[in-house]
């Protein structure tokens, strides 16, 4: 009596638990998730995408940064997220026009609300070693090498505390900064070049010479 009970419970669940996939599949086979960059986001989008990516980096939270924090790397770091970064992520006044287009928007690493200078360096490193999946940040780990990756870690940790000859390279301002760049590797973007090249503010961005 009891075991057959059991039975006809266990098999409630199960065709139940089938309902649903089937329900699941046809919503989104009819159209129920939106795919449009420019659709607002699903139901619980955020919260799921914001615990998935907290558990991915949860390890790299510890990864020290193995380069010495002196402007030189500062400098360098500067260089990189003018020539890679600042088409998504704007410039300290001057904020991404293509950004507001995608979906996620790329927070402006260089305004209050963006700055991720509350992030341990080595978070920062593993989002731009490994991108970040179904968002436009790309994964730079065949791109930059390991200490280019680390500058722009160190570069955005500290983006509330850039001297002057730091925001000269982000502006494209310093002749200096070039050598410095092309030191520890080429300072051109072979990822993203062609896709910036539509937004206002890479156009800006390129230096004049
Ligand atoms: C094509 C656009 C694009 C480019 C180029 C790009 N990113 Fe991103 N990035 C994004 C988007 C979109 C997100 C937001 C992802 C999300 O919300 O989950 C992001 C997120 C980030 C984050 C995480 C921010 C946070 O609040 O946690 C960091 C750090 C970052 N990018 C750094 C960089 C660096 C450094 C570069 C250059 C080497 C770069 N990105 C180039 C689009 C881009």
């Amino acid at each position: 009596m009891m075991a057959s009970r059991i039975g006809w419970f266990v098999l409630g669940c199960v065709v139940m638990a089938a309902a649903i996939a089937v329900g699941a599949w046809l919503f989104v086979a009819n159209g129920g998730v939106a795919m449009e960059t420019n659709a607002a986001p699903l139901p619980f989008e955020r919260m799921f995408a914001k615990m998935a990516i907290r558990a991915a980096v949860a390890d790299s939270r510890k990864l020290p940064d193995p380069l010495p924090y002196n402007e030189q790397n500062m400098v360098a770091g500067a260089m990189l997220f003018r020539s890679h970064c600042a088409g998504c992520h704007g410039l300290p006044g001057k904020p991404s026009r293509m950004g507001k287009a995608e979906f996620p928007h790329p927070p402006q690493l260089f305004t209050p609300a963006g700055m991720v200078t509350d992030d341990p360096e080595g978070v920062t490193f593993w989002k731009v070693t490994n991108g970040i999946r179904l968002s436009g940040m790309p994964s730079f780990g065949d791109v930059l090498t390991e200490d280019q990756r680390w500058q722009l870690a160190m570069l955005l940790r500290h983006a509330d505390k850039l001297t002057p000859a730091v925001s000269a390279a982000l502006s494209g301002a310093s002749g200096g900064g070039a050598s410095a760049a092309s030191a520890n590797g080429s300072a051109k973007c072979p990822c993203a070049g062609s896709m910036m090249q539509n937004s206002s503010a890479m156009k800006s961005m390129t230096p004049s010479h």
